[in-house]
């Protein structure tokens, strides 16, 4: 038996970047001579092995056949007669279609060498489209690597429109798609990760909530850019140049869905984007399944972004229903999301990205106010139950209409 290093570990020791995971490929070997050499199997019927002592993976050499729709429709043929050619034709691009033996020997049948060089995303043949989420890990990867000027070459840009208009990205499920989604959200430059969707057409698909936004306009005063799509995309830019988690990053992608429901005779104008926007966000979230602390935030977000961008002004009423709708007084680390969130809407707009942001400092400030007020005299004076609930609001609404005075 022969084995190899495959996949990511090579294509990123030639890039120079560090190696987290390493894939191994074996090819003329059966699955009982790896049982019997001590390899534990992954799954019942898929030829994927854990080494015993470093835990990594390593596959037989296999072709895979489709046999029906979506993931679960594939048939594995592994034997030991697999080429390490033909195992390699199967991968989704070239530059992830390389192999190493111990020595460093490069097996590149593909020229992923080549496109790795030329800063290209290529498929590298037609069974590219026997996994539907490979247009999405695409995506994913444009979104890694931009930084170093990788593009997606034209004809896979093609066959990912075709994969996406075959209505194959349905068949996904819920857990490949967000762990592709967050993972590309987490990335350098996740509006990347959502322009190549929406340039293959698989936004529509996946999100037509966000693809919607393209070709909405905003008022040009608070919104240079014009364009609601663009300022998505401006606005996931930032989350990720501030180093934001994703929780955050998810709930700027998704703050502004009501504006694709406005009827175009409201345009450039959007009044009550907040409300309408709610039943969309939380469609998204539901589809993909997305973490509770993601679900949360986004619809938080969406409800109140405009009470943050307008936090000077707000009635000291209105900021205690606010910090009361975060619960602010257990919850603290999530209004601070809420804030970073809705800084980077702010930020994300054509020529205002260095702006300032005083709501924040100013939330922050209000949310301490509020705080602070202590709950021991109130018990003492005889507040229990709902009354001291009562008690303590009024107090908090003082508190904030001293904080307004004073700031
Ligand atoms: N692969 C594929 N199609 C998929 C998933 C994986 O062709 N849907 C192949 C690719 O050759 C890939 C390898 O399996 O390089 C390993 O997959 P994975 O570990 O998921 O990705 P990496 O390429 O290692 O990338 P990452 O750095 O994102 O882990």
């Amino acid at each position: 038996m022969q084995i190899f290093k495959v996949g990511g570990a090579v294509r990123d020791r030639l890039l120079g970047k560090p190696v987290t995971d390493i894939d191994w490929v074996v090819v003329g070997a059966t699955a009982e001579e790896m049982l019997a050499k001590g390899y534990r199997p992954v799954g019942a019927d898929f030829p994927v092995f854990l080494h015993p002592k470093s835990g990594e993976e390593y596959a037989l050499a296999r072709t895979e056949r489709k046999s029906g729709r979506g993931y679960g429709g594939f048939t594995f043929h592994a034997s030991p007669e697999v080429t390490l050619e033909e195992d390699l034709i199967r991968r989704d691009l070239t530059i992830n279609a390389m192999a190493e033996d111990d020595q460093q020997n490069l097996t590149d049948p593909y020229q992923g060498q080549r496109d790795l060089e030329a800063r290209i995303l290529r498929h590298v043949s037609p069974a590219f489209a026997e996994d539907p989420l490979r247009v999405l890990r695409v995506a994913r990867f444009a979104a890694r690597y931009a930084g170093l000027g990788f593009t997606v070459a034209p004809e896979t840009l093609e066959l990912m429109r075709q994969l996406s208009e075959s209505g194959e990205l349905e068949a996904l499920t819920a857990e490949r798609s967000w762990k592709e989604i967050s993972r590309a959200l987490m990335e350098d430059q996740p509006q990347v990760f959502i322009q190549v969707l929406r340039d293959c057409g698989a936004l529509k698909v996946l999100m037509p909530e966000v693809d919607a936004l393209f070709g909405v306009p905003q008022p040009e005063a608070h919104h240079p850019e014009i364009d609601t799509g663009l300022h998505t995309l401006s606005v996931l830019e930032q989350s990720a140049l501030h180093k934001q988690p994703l929780a955050v990053r998810w709930a700027c992608l998704l703050h502004d869905l009501g504006k694709g429901l406005t009827p175009e005779e409201q345009w450039p104008r959007h009044i009550a984007h907040e409300h309408t926007g709610l039943k969309l966000i939380k469609a998204v979230n539901e589809r993909f399944k997305a973490p509770k602390d993601c679900q949360e935030l986004a619809l938080l977000v969406g409800k109140y972004h405009t009470h943050s961008h307008r936090a000077l002004e707000l009635k000291a009423s209105t900021l205690l229903e606010l910090l009361q709708s975060f619960d602010v007084y257990r919850r603290p680390q999530r209004f601070e999301e809420f804030i970073a969130a809705c800084e980077m809407d702010a930020r994300g707009r054509k020529g205002l990205e260095q702006r300032s942001y005083p709501q924040a400092d100013y939330l922050r400030g209000a949310a301490k106010a509020a705080r602070e007020v202590a709950v021991q005299p109130l018990l003492e004076k005889g507040f229990k139950g709902p009354e001291l609930g009562e008690a303590l609001k009024r107090e908090r609404l003082k508190a904030l209409k001293a904080y307004k005075e004073n700031a």
